[in-house]
């Protein structure tokens, strides 16, 4: 059968997908995915956050449409234009920060972190950097070597990486989560204190490790050592960023303000568009040294600019916290004793599914469950072997928010009855 997916697995290079069914899309609104044969799948994934407005959003392809029209060229390599300064404008306003700062505009996650971690190596002479297992800073360079789920599946750490555990308090290493804690903190300062460390860099959130919400106040005891030994941290927000946990930065929830904060995915509206916000002793040299042509040019830094405007004009950060509430509990009302743990923050939310007889993590249900969501309407991945990782557009409504916990409750039963045919499943590799 000649079927959109099958022509995909024949033409397109298996290094680049992670796929949990076969999904065939040709065009979207709101939170709704459409498929070739007119079939309307409720998105809860939101393209791994990057279509966080939802798809084809007015202001975003209002945006676009006008840049494509009069673009004058490609790259603010070697030319200004009023959308890429006016986005790195727009990103110093809303990114807290003091003195002079200077924001780095790229194409994904993943050169935001590396330029930044490059730039700190750079600025502070150090080599090592400390990050976190069970990271996802990014695909490339430092970003990839430095990131704890790289190197889970086999990749090679960065040779000057060191990295601490997160912690989780539903999975407490220790059995308690505030000596999890303590410990980290201790190990971290322990790192800090040879001053050898370049910086360290975290996320507010850790979200392909399992979408694992620290212990409030973590974040702002490890930002204080940072502070303590003047090495800076780096926060990850290109995943959890700009208006999802219900506050416009994740890091709001621990009151720090980074040195260096990383934005990707949301930002560009569906597009490539990625930023680095932090001092410009920090992020000015060495010149020249951090150079992608199209770089910071005219439509994605215009799709950039109606997203920012959209998430703060249209209050998408309250509204991401009432919807995400309505969710969540939706989602703690599912009767099924394979949920271990609901937790999140706003519209970032991990649903754990364990074995009811052991609590162990159940990854093979969880593979099961995200095909059978597949099947009954519901695009939902799955995170840190176990967790569906629910994160739907910000303009999710109530309405479907409901239907959203009807589905995946209904995707638990099914799956857990044996209803999922296991060796379809097992031809998405997933993770
Ligand atoms: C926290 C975090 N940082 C960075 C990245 C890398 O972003 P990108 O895939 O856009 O390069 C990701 C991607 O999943 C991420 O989750």
């Amino acid at each position: 059968m000649n079927t959109l997916y099958a022509r995909d697995e024949a033409a397109i290079a298996g290094i680049e997908k992670l796929r949990f069914f076969p999904l065939e899309v040709v065009s979207g609104h709101g939170c709704t995915l459409v498929t070739p044969d007119g079939r309307e799948l409720l998105d809860l994934s939101a393209t791994w956050t990057a279509s966080g407005l939802g798809h084809g959003h007015p202001a975003v392809v209002e945006a676009v449409s006008r840049a494509v029209r009069s673009a004058p060229g490609s790259g603010g390599l070697s030319a200004v234009h009023p959308d890429s300064v006016g986005l790195a404008e727009d990103l110093l306003d809303l990114v807290p920060g003091s003195g002079e700062r200077r924001v780095y505009l790229g194409h994904a996650g993943s050169d935001a972190n590396d330029v930044a971690l490059r730039a700190c190596r750079h600025a502070t002479g150090r080599r090592t950097v400390l990050a976190f297992e069970h990271s996802y800073h990014g695909g490339v360079g430092v970003a990839m070597g430095v990131s704890g789920v790289h190197v889970d599946a086999g990749v090679a750490p960065d040779p000057d990486a060191v990295f601490l555990p997160y912690p989780n308090p539903f999975r407490p290493a220790s059995g308690d989560v505030a000596a999890d804690v303590a410990a980290c903190l201790k190990l971290a300062d322990h790192h800090l204190a040879t001053g050898a460390i370049a910086c360290l860099i975290v996320e507010p959130i850790l979200s392909d490790g399992g979408l694992v919400v620290p212990p409030d106040g973590f974040l702002a005891e490890l930002h204080a050592l940072c502070r303590r030994h003047a090495v800076p941290m780096i926060c990850d927000e290109v995943k959890m960023g700009l208006g999802r946990p219900g506050t416009l930065h994740a890091f709001e929830h621990d009151g720090v303000v980074p040195d260096i904060v990383t934005f990707g995915k949301v930002l560009g509206g569906g597009l490539p568009l990625s930023a680095a916000v932090g001092p410009a002793g920090l992020l000015d040299k060495p010149a020249a040294s951090a150079l992608l042509t199209t770089a910071g040019n005219p439509i994605c830094t215009a799709a950039g600019r109606a997203v920012l405007a959209t998430i703060t004009g249209e209050q998408l950060p309250e509204r991401a916290a009432k919807v995400g509430a309505v969710l969540q509990d939706a989602l703690r009302a599912v009767d099924a004793e394979q949920v271990g743990d609901v937790r999140g923050r706003g519209l970032a939310i991990g649903l754990e599914l364990v074995d009811p007889a052991t609590g162990e993590p159940d990854s093979r249900l969880a593979a099961q469950v995200s095909y059978r969501a597949w099947e009954l309407g519901a695009v939902v991945y799955y995170v840190g072997g176990n967790v569906l990782e629910i994160t739907p557009p910000l303009v999710l409504s109530e309405d479907e928010a409901h239907r959203a916990a009807e589905i995946i409750g209904a995707a638990i039963a099914d799956a857990a009855a044996g209803k999922v045919d296991a060796e379809e499943v097992a031809r998405y590799a997933g993770w």
